[in-house]
């Protein structure tokens, strides 16, 4: 049975959007990778700049704000044979983590991530004074960063505000359908894309390919897209067609996954461009 682990969450900043159960996939992806028996539990709050700064101050005499304080429960060692592992507490500042996104061209919740991991290894008796113990804990914190799950960094919220200009951009003269679509790549940014009709229509394009394409010609490439999401003016959620499942299946990994809304955002769907397209054809059939 998949062990569940305990994460006390509190945001004193009032965010607009609740993380816990995004703090909760990093929490548990942690203890998974180190292979830890047992129950965990850990306070996590998400705290203003100034309080941070303040407990720096006073905690660790240094009188600047930080991005992640970590409280390990026992500062020797972790009593790792009882039942429940108390870990202690972690803080986070939210404003510091979306000014390090910016610095770092990555998206916010790959930073909020990178910070609870950090935390948490602090509080599992991790540390980065010498070189050798860095270099260890710096790679774990890598090698989890990547393993989290695929759709983890697509701010769904942020996606559907983009998707409404994206459709409202849309040209659809002939079919009065209107298509909005927004690809999120790696550095966190948001490309959109919508259908546009010409008198010709066969040479109309989607949104699904526009996107593609902007995000494309930009310099981007596969390697650097999460995830693909549309709109339609459909009431039903309208999934993408043969030809830009084909394109999909070609620019994008076929993992990513794809999220699809209906008109008034009231449905969604989330897939992928494996269950969009099995038995694709691929360059490799060219060849073969
Ligand atoms: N369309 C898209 O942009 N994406 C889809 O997934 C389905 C169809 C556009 C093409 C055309 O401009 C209009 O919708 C009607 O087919």
């Amino acid at each position: 049975m998949e062990q569940k682990h305990i994460l006390d969450y509190l945001d004193e900043t009032r965010g607009k959007r609740e993380l816990k159960s995004l703090f909760q996939i990093v929490m548990d992806e942690v203890l998974k990778e180190l292979k830890l028996e047992g129950t965990y539990e850990v306070s996590l709050s998400l705290v203003s700049k100034e309080k941070i700064h303040e407990l720096n101050k006073k905690y660790r005499n240094i009188d600047r704000p930080t991005d992640v304080l970590t409280f390990a429960f026992q500062e020797a060692d972790v009593l790792f044979d009882e039942p429940l592992v108390d870990l202690g507490s972690i803080l986070i500042s939210p404003e510091i983590a979306k000014a390090q996104a910016k610095e770092y061209h990555h998206p916010y919740y790959r930073e909020l991530a990178f910070l609870f991991i950090h935390g948490l290894l602090h509080s599992l008796g991790y540390d980065h004074m010498e070189e050798k113990e860095a270099e260890e804990m710096f790679a774990l914190q890598n090698k989890i960063l990547n393993q989290l799950p695929y759709d983890f960094y697509t701010d769904l919220n942020k996606v559907k505000k983009l998707l409404k200009v994206a459709s409202s951009r849309s040209k659809a003269d002939y079919s009065s359908f209107q298509v909005g679509a927004v690809v999120l790549t790696k550095d966190g940014k948001y490309h959109l894309g919508c259908n546009i009709e010409n008198s010709a229509y066969p040479v109309s394009i989607c949104a699904e390919r526009c996107a593609l394409f902007v995000t494309y010609s930009l310099g981007y490439h596969k390697e650097d897209i999460i995830s693909l999401s549309l709109v339609t003016s459909s009431k039903n959620l309208g999934t993408p067609c043969g030809s830009c499942r084909q394109v999909m299946s070609e620019l994008m990994d076929m993992k990513s996954p794809v999220y699809i809304f209906n008109c008034d955002y009231t449905k969604m769907m989330k897939t992928s461009v494996e269950e969009l397209l099995p038995f694709a054809f691929t360059k490799e059939d060219l060849h073969a």
